[in-house]
């Protein structure tokens, strides 16, 4: 006899360990649909300029915090914690480290090599030729290090640069820093989820659930389709299948992280379009639909809840949330404030199976239930 379906789940509220809130107005229009979702995040420093000091990051957190308070949310979500981050550059110094750690409210410092991405400009430009005094730092103070794993080397196909990046800077880098905390970011292929199941040491990877989800035939499918153009770019999809086993696995060292990356419409479809996909309005409803596809949904909380907290050495979430088996249709387009621009969420007007219920306060009951 097949089990019945699971229609209902509970769980312990999620964080998410990969997120772009932005500034200004698009923060206001954005910070309500990761609050709702998550406990925690662990805010990307990308901004324009970047947040390279620790006064710069408790500052954008007070600006969070202000867009959270301004959006009306139910006690649960208002109770939302940025996990701020600093932003590396060629130029950071060890007492800068030493300062993010001391304000307790610094949890990682993101690498984005000069050039890789959206706001990479202020990157680094050799890692272990600049960076060593701090990678010393955060070693010696425990603070992660956050990786944009692709290499900028124009001669390397675009969909090979996480690949090449595993040689050419990450075993290097854990060479020369071996208890450094290490989360290599977004993981988008078969050679990364392996660097990371190999590795020794404190190493652990994030994986969104656009790559769960989908593959590179996405971005191709009837036309040029820029809502789903991101970076690290979606890949093939025997890449996909190694995320997904990864993710569904139990391994401890795969944890949750959006890489929601909000861009209006008009900065997607251009001749030039941003990379970045707007994903946090549906995140768990996106992933449970991933691990359900593969009859996974029982390992959902470990990789969503448990596994992250465990890395960063915080706490596990008291409260709880509910996702039911019910189908939610994504919104065409999303409002992002200053009147007229809008963002368009990935997967725009489909249906999904998953929507987020409810929170409810009981720690004690299953976390698996099904329906009645
Ligand atoms: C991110 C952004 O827009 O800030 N874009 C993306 O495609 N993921 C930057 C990043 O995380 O690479
Ligand atoms: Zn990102």
């Amino acid at each position: 006899m097949t089990p019945a379906p699971v229609n209902r789940l509970e769980l312990i509220r999620p964080d998410d360990w990969h997120l772009h809130l932005r500034d200004g107005d698009m923060l206001q229009a954005v910070v309500s649909d990761s609050a709702r979702q998550f406990a925690r995040a662990i805010i990307m420093p990308n901004l324009k300029p970047a947040v390279t000091t620790t006064q710069a990051a408790i500052a954008y957190r007070g600006r969070i915090l202000e867009a959270l308070a301004r959006s009306g949310l139910a006690p649960e979500a208002a109770a939302f914690e940025p996990l701020m981050t600093l932003y590396l550059t060629d130029q950071t110094a060890p007492a800068e480290i030493q300062r993010a750690r001391d304000s307790g409210l610094v949890h990682g410092v993101k690498l984005y090599p000069a050039g890789a991405t959206t706001h990479s400009d202020q990157g680094v430009t050799d890692l272990l030729g600049h960076c060593r005094p701090a990678l010393e730092a955060m070693q010696a103070l425990g603070m992660p290090l956050l990786v944009h794993g692709e290499v900028t080397d124009p001669a390397v196909d675009l969909f090979d640069r996480e690949a090449v990046f595993i040689d050419r800077v990450m075993r290097p880098l854990r060479h020369a820093f071996p208890a450094l905390k290490v989360v290599f970011e977004h993981l988008t292929t078969a050679e990364g989820v392996a660097y990371v199941q190999e590795a020794d040491g404190p190493v652990a990877g994030t994986i969104t659930a656009h790559h769960l989800l989908y593959n590179r035939n996405a971005l191709f499918q009837g036309g040029l389709r820029p809502h789903w153009y991101c970076l690290p770019v979606l890949k093939r999809e025997r890449h996909r299948q190694a995320l997904l086993q990864a993710a569904t696995s139990g391994n401890a060292r795969f944890f949750l992280g959006t890489d929601s990356a909000p861009h209006t419409r008009p900065a997607k479809e251009q001749d030039c379009g941003c990379a970045g996909c707007y994903t946090a309005r549906h995140a768990l409803a996106l992933y449970a639909t991933a691990f359900d596809s593969v009859g996974q949904l029982a390992r959902l909380e470990g990789f969503a809840s448990l596994h992250g907290p465990a890395f960063y050495g915080l706490p596990v979430n008291t409260s709880r949330l509910v996702i039911e088996r019910a189908a939610d249709r994504v919104p065409e387009c999303l409002d992002a404030g200053a009147g007229a621009q809008a963002i368009v969420p990935l997967a725009a007007g489909e249906w999904l199976p998953w929507r987020v219920l409810d929170t409810v306060g009981d720690p004690g009951s299953s976390p698996l239930d099904d329906a009645p």
